[in-house]
């Protein structure tokens, strides 16, 4: 049932299943282009109009992205120096295929002028479509109702459609449909905030080929440095019992067909537009064409209504999986599904791509995948579609051979070091203190490794790439970490940085020097697994990656003797080495329109400071909280709150699992409510920029880790819930070996239950439980 809450701060009602405007205004144009934007991991079209925009500049960004499409510049630096990362890559704003304008008569459609009688646009998250439903009257007077419907199918990689209705209401006369591909497109570059904009400048798509007849068209287009081709194209179809005639215009950079209509008061004029993306990192060149005639084919055959119907399917097995219910908050419930639809529209799943930061809505961060997967959004999947964390990784495995080279020019004879942030594999960061130095990447990926392996048992994967990945880890920490005798001779990591980017260049920061022991510590025992149960695979890679077993006894010994500083008396653990010898920030002298504080301080102001952009420390509680005891949780967690101005999204939902352990639960709620309305409120100020991808992953985590408390440790799931005051319930579904297990709690009890799947066996609180066919359900009162 839908129902619809008063809404004094969000600029959109609260729903259950949508997210829906009844008016349209400019200043919260560009928000809403993020908001409502489409995608299915591969293609990405923001919520741009059809018709196109003429706002004022700066209120709009026309984008349509194809995931782990880009292409390189050379950075440019003032002084260079041995290692940095030579070129950065940026997702390229491709061929615009949305395009249709309307004229009636002499008049564009146009919602800046003439009069908007009535307004609707709605995200529907069960169907998948965006509708725009308006009613308008031209300046002179014509009035007439139009309904898009678009969306970018789930089922079909390469496929996107539009259906629009259009309805003279007072007039009969001339309607024209100009239905165009627009390849004269760019990306933003650089502005004085390092998050957004991109060193690309200029045009990097040049149009080299082009086609249009009979409502069928494409434009074929190369990357400048890259050397990628995309072909976009369109197939038109329009369905009117009248008559029309057809022209059709061919330029270097738009093709288009005209649809001169005779139109008639009350009589529907239904247009459908089917859009393929094709490109050459999925086919021959030389087969392109055939395979983008196939699928806008295909589209055609189907037709707009079941498409639909598919893309219904699909997210109905996608909320039977995932859904999270909520009684109580709509605001929550809405922002939670809001942001659960956005990370399976962000996600590649084709194995050779991966999760921008700011998902394909936007260009924030050039598109650029980063730990954010592994760390944020990975858990997500893994819990709930496992097939996408595997393809997630299997990008990793990808890029394995690049984070070889990349090591080597880091100085390191053996192992990977993956990079910062990329697309096509190699180490894009122009600014090393907060990119490189973030070496813990390595040991996010193998943690994330660990956690899949727990949760799916998918020997396949493990053997395939997991292994591979792992060792090369572990090689490097291996070799990166000494035995510093001032230290004791403990295994000491110098000269990194960890998930705070506003403390840099540090030795032995906790999080990373705990994540290296990790990944070391897992290496080691796959290693010993392998070779006890798959000897061949283990030899194989010995010789390949260049080790015996006296180095993989080494990873034990250099975990066992890993550094962690901490002093024992008050338990509280310094970020890393010099962390507690710097003056505490200034808060109190801080205005408030100096945060965030990167665009207003230079970096080494920030570095001299006790002061953290993000979860860090804490982040190392939460991710391996079986190394801290609960005392040592709270005094750390009252240590860093004080001292983190959550600047980065990546931290408030860390902050709201943790305090919920502690049981700080007025606290955790609080940064719940920053972290799932996040974009649907703007609450980081760049939305526009493109959704915060890790923080709606993040959401999630609040719930199922935070107030559910689950946690998996050694091949077992526990769950200790909590159900906030507000709230007269929840419930959500997990994943499990192959299990399907809801758990619902609500203010008088908790039940688990066994979905699908044969035999699963979970923790409440510390009592096992086997859920299986003859005991399918377990029920505790509170
Ligand atoms: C955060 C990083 C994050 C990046 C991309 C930065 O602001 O500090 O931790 O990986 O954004 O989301």
């Amino acid at each position: 049932m839908k129902k619809t809450q008063l809404n004094n701060k969000s600029l959109y009602p609260f729903e259950e299943w949508s997210i829906s405007q009844d008016h349209f205004d400019v200043d919260s144009n560009y928000i809403g282009e993020t908001i409502f934007a489409l995608g299915n991991g591969y293609i990405g079209m923001r919520g741009t109009f059809e018709e196109g925009y003429t706002g004022p500049k700066g209120s709009s960004l026309e984008g349509t992205y194809i995931n782990g499409f880009y292409d390189t510049y050379t950075i440019s630096y003032g002084e260079v120096a041995y290692g940095y990362a030579e070129k950065g890559q940026t997702m390229l704003n491709v061929t615009n295929g949305k395009v249709i304008r309307i004229y009636i008569d002499d008049e564009p459609f146009d919602m800046l002028r003439g009069e908007l009688v009535g307004y609707k646009r709605t995200l529907d998250l069960k169907k998948g479509i965006l509708i725009r439903d308006i009613t308008w009257r031209s300046p002179k007077g014509r009035e007439v109702k139009i309904v898009f419907k678009r969306l970018v199918s789930f089922t079909h990689k390469q496929l996107a459609a539009i259906h629009l209705d259009i309805i003279p209401i007072n007039f009969d006369g001339k309607i024209t449909l100009i239905t165009a591909l627009d390849a004269s497109v760019s990306n933003l570059t650089v502005e004085n905030d390092p998050r957004i904009g991109s060193g690309l400048k200029g045009k990097s798509l040049i149009a080299y080929d082009r086609k249009i007849h009979s409502g069928y068209g494409y434009i074929a287009s190369s990357t400048q440095n890259t050397d990628f081709k995309l072909i976009c194209g369109m197939k038109n179809s329009l369905e009117y019992t009248n008559s029309y005639s057809m022209d059709e215009e061919l330029q270097d950079e738009w093709v288009s067909s005209i649809y001169n209509i005779d139109a008639f008061k009350g009589q529907v004029i239904s247009l459908n537009k089917y859009i393929a993306y094709i490109t050459s990192l999925d086919f021959e060149e030389e087969d392109m064409l055939s395979h983008l005639d196939d699928i806008l084919e295909k589209g055609e055959n189907l037709g707009f209504e079941r498409l639909c119907a598919e893309q219904e399917e699909y997210l109905d097995k996608f909320w039977y999986r995932s859904n999270i219910s909520i009684d109580g908050d709509m605001s929550l419930q809405q922002g939670l599904r809001f942001n659960m639809f956005h990370l399976l529209q962000s996600t590649g799943r084709d194995g050779k791509t991966n999760i921008a930061s700011k998902g394909l809505t936007g260009e924030g961060y050039e598109g650029h995948y980063f730990w954010d997967t592994e760390t944020y959004i990975l858990p997500f999947f893994i819990y709930n579609h496992p097939d996408i964390s595997r393809q997630l990784l299997v990008y990793r495995y990808g890029i394995l051979d690049k984070a070889r080279e990349r090591a080597r020019q880091m100085g390191h004879k053996k192992g990977a070091l993956f990079p910062w942030r990329t697309i096509g594999g190699e180490e894009c960061s122009p600014y090393y203190p907060a990119g490189t130095a973030q070496y813990h990447i390595n040991a996010d990926i193998a943690l994330a490794i660990k956690k899949y392996m727990d949760a799916t048992g998918d020997v396949d994967f493990l053997i395939s790439y997991g292994a591979e990945m792992l060792f090369e880890t572990a090689i490097l920490w291996a070799d990166l970490g000494d035995f510093i005798p001032e230290k004791g001779n403990q295994f000491c990591i110098n000269g990194v940085t960890g998930p705070d980017e506003y403390t840099a260049i540090v030795n032995n920061n906790v999080y990373t020097n705990m994540m290296a022991r990790e990944n070391l510590w897992y290496a080691h025992e796959v290693a010993l697994w392998l070779k006890q149960n798959a000897e061949d695979v283990y030899r194989n890679l010995c010789t390949k990656l260049d080790i015996d077993e006296k180095e993989i006894g080494d990873w034990k010994i250099k975990g066992d003797r890993m550094y962690i500083p901490k002093d024992k008396k008050t338990g509280l653990y310094p970020q890393d080495d010099s962390f507690f010898q710097k003056a505490v920030w200034n808060f109190e002298q801080t205005p408030k329109e100096n945060y965030p504080l990167l665009l207003h301080y230079h970096p080494l102001v920030i570095y001299r400071h006790q002061v953290c952009k993000q979860a860090d420390l804490v982040l190392a509680m939460y991710l391996l909280g079986q190394y801290f005891t609960q005392q040592e949780k709270e005094v750390n967690y009252d240590y860093y709150e004080r001292i983190t101005t959550h600047d980065s999204s990546l931290s408030t939902c860390v902050f709201s699992i943790m305090a919920n352990e502690i049981g700080y639960r007025e606290k955790a709620y609080k940064y719940f409510m920053d972290t799932a309305r996040m974009d649907l409120d703007d609450y980081q100020g760049n939305t526009k920029d493109g959704i915060h991808a890790a923080n709606m992953a993040g959401t999630w985590m609040c719930v199922v880790n935070g107030f559910a408390g689950m946690r998996t440790m050694d091949g077992a799931i526990y769950f200790n819930p909590y159900i906030p005051e507000g709230w007269s319930g929840y419930s959500f579904r997990i994943n499990y070996h192959g299990t399907l297990i809801e758990v619902n709690i609500n203010r008088d009890e908790v039940a688990y239950k066994l979905l699908d799947g044969e035999r699963a066996v979970i923790y409440h609180k510390s009592e096992k439980l086997l859920l299986d066919k003859g005991h399918p359900s377990y029920i505790y009162k509170y």
